[in-house]
């Protein structure tokens, strides 16, 4: 493996168990970009250090006769881009499809060297990883590259959900997981066209009001709460991810104008334990930074609570609230990602 930094090695007392053998570079944002589109290729040199992470996509959304050149047009970036502090990844076509091979042949062998992460769609089970793993590691071997390309799984089958936990452990090479909301729904047979994001149809209502002999009046105005569709996906990721010590992320949220909505979603994903989320427009990714990043009065807050915790066990009062063993670990939860951050 490439060396690592262990996310929380200077937390002797308390620290939550360190993640995996894999780099903690930031990846707030995964910027989605099609390198078979001369104009959005153009403006890919100029986005590096905007961004945690810029992402060449092969996959959906790039016409099926642009494959070829959305291959290619990546080499080309790549070879000409320095990259400086934003990752490179890539998203390769399904392991069904025509395409694979030669995505991963070409791009390994061309820009190997360039490549942190590749992002695998449609994953059903451990089988795809492992097919993934050995193609990199002959194509590595032959390529004399020093340093292990990452793996990246996008859920987006029930079947893939059903396998999560084996899909999290299937290879060393395991760096994430992300949501893949509109095959997913459209695996599921959920009734949703929207990518990502919440539904006006999926909510809860407020009881009615009820007279003096308890009958209720149900045409009565109430209020209702609409509910997150996603969340028990994101909770099964953040779970898995955390059991092996990878990163879950959110995923795509389509609706690129509603800039508001869109942050909730991400904000909501943050709070349950994902590191990140793609991007699809550039307005989305100070978004992502913004909601990625732990705020300024969290992290003064952690921060308090680290230090009135001494040894970091038993229990202290502090603002009125009870703090011991447990909420200092939630609180260097907070102060490490700071830290990564910053660095
Ligand atoms: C992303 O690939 C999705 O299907 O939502
Ligand atoms: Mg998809």
């Amino acid at each position: 493996m490439r060396p690592a930094k262990d996310f929380f090695a200077p937390l002797a007392v308390g620290a939550p168990a360190p993640l995996r053998d894999i780099p903690a570079r930031p990846s707030r944002a995964i910027h989605f970009f099609d390198p078979s589109n001369a104009k959005m290729a153009a403006k890919v040199p100029q986005m590096v250090g905007t961004v945690d992470v810029l992402l060449g996509n092969l996959e959906d959304a790039v016409k099926a006769d642009n494959k070829l050149a959305a291959r290619q047009g990546l080499v080309d970036i790549a070879k000409s881009t320095d990259f400086g502090p934003t990752q490179l990844w890539t998203r390769i076509n399904a392991l069904d499809s025509p395409w694979v091979l030669d995505d991963l042949t070409t791009l390994v062998t061309e820009v190997g060297d360039k490549l942190d992460v590749v992002m695998v769609p449609k994953v059903q089970g451990a089988e795809d990883i492992h097919y993934v793993d050995r193609l990199l590691a002959q194509l590595e071997a032959k390529a004399g590259l020093e340093r292990p390309i990452l793996v990246h799984a996008i859920l987006e089958t029930a079947r893939g959900v059903a396998n999560i936990e084996e899909i999290c452990g299937a290879s060393p090479r395991m760096q994430g997981l992300s949501l893949g909301p509109a095959d997913l729904a459209a695996d599921r047979r959920m009734k949703t066209t929207r990518v990502g994001g919440g539904h006006p149809g999926y909510l809860v209502r407020q009881d009615p009001p009820r007279n003096e002999l308890g009958v209720a009046d149900v045409e009565a105005q109430r209020t209702t709460y609409q509910q997150d569709l996603w969340h028990y996906t994101i909770a099964r990721m953040v779970d898995a991810c955390a059991m092996h010590g990878i990163y879950p992320y959110y995923g795509p949220f389509g609706d690129i104008a509603d800039t508001v909505a869109c942050e909730d979603q991400f904000r909501n994903a943050f709070l349950l334990g994902c590191v990140g989320t793609w991007s699809l427009h550039p307005k989305q990714i100070a978004i992502a930074n913004r909601v990625f990043s732990p705020s300024v009065e969290d992290v003064a807050h952690a921060r308090r609570v680290v230090a009135a915790m001494g040894d970091g066990t038993g229990a202290v009062m502090l603002d009125g609230k009870m703090e011991d063993d447990a909420s200092l670990k939630q609180c260097l939860v907070m102060v490490r990602l700071a830290e990564q951050l910053a660095e």
